[in-house]
């Protein structure tokens, strides 16, 4: 596969089909994904995979978390809590986009609740990651993260599997901390749900805008 065609095959999957990805195929993934880049390869990804019943338990856990304190979402490490344009103005295009396409009316706080559930449920993968940091280290380490997590994607979605990094991880650390038994001294960053995409969910149609290059790049000196 030409590496454009993996980048274009790429999209975040928010409904995935029963069948198991078997545990060699996570490790090939990896595998693939120590590949990538880090800034004097220090290698700072660290990776906690759940599947079969640590997954199930720790959505149970989290989601049992959430009914009784929805407004534990304070990161364990500084993130801004508010956003300026135009980051709000794209955000909102994204979520009117897939609210669409699940058919959740706008001002429908129960059914908003219940799509951010399931987050949690890995939007049904069989394989979720939980992607952690060495606290002492610094944000040039979370994108050597950050390029990992794609690494890893791209090697996906170049073998049929699809993925969804979620943000949505980073709250409620101190469940999935408790339940995957992870160090004290780890971040938990976010996590990324894997399997099979469900071709029939109208969700996985989803294709997210892009902003030209001229948005975003300046040009000097040619
Ligand atoms: C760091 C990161 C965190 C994300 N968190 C979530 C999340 O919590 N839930 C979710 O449904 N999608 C999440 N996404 C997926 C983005 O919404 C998606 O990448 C973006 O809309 C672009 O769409 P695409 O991935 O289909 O190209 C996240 C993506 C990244 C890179």
């Amino acid at each position: 596969m030409h590496i454009d065609d993996a980048l274009r095959a790429r999209r975040s999957i928010r409904a995935f089909k029963p069948d198991p990805v078997p545990l060699a195929l996570v490790r090939e993934l990896l595998e693939a994904a120590t590949l990538s880049p880090s800034g004097t390869n220090i290698q700072p990804w660290r990776v906690h995979v759940a599947a079969g019943e640590m997954r199930a338990r720790l959505t149970a856990e989290v989601l049992a978390h959430r009914e009784t304190d929805p407004a534990d979402k304070i990161s364990e490490f500084p993130r801004s809590s508010k956003r300026k344009e135009p980051y709000v103005g794209r955000m909102r295009t994204l979520g009117k986009a897939m609210y669409g396409l699940l058919e959740i009316p706008k001002g429908d706080p129960a059914a908003n609740w219940r799509q951010w559930g399931r987050n949690y449920e890995f939007f049904d993968a069989p394989v979720g990651l939980i992607f952690t940091l060495d606290k002492d280290l610094d944000a040039m380490s979370f994108i050597d993260l950050g390029i990992f997590a794609q690494s890893l994607m791209l090697a996906a979605s170049a073998r049929g599997l699809g993925t969804c990094a979620q943000g949505a991880w980073n709250n409620f650390w101190s469940v999935t901390r408790r339940v995957m038994n992870i160090p004290e001294d780890e971040y938990i960053v976010f996590g990324m749900s894997l399997g099979w995409p469900d071709e029939t969910a109208p969700v996985n149609s989803l294709v997210a805008e892009r902003e030209p290059i001229d948005s975003f790049a300046t040009f000097q000196g040619f």
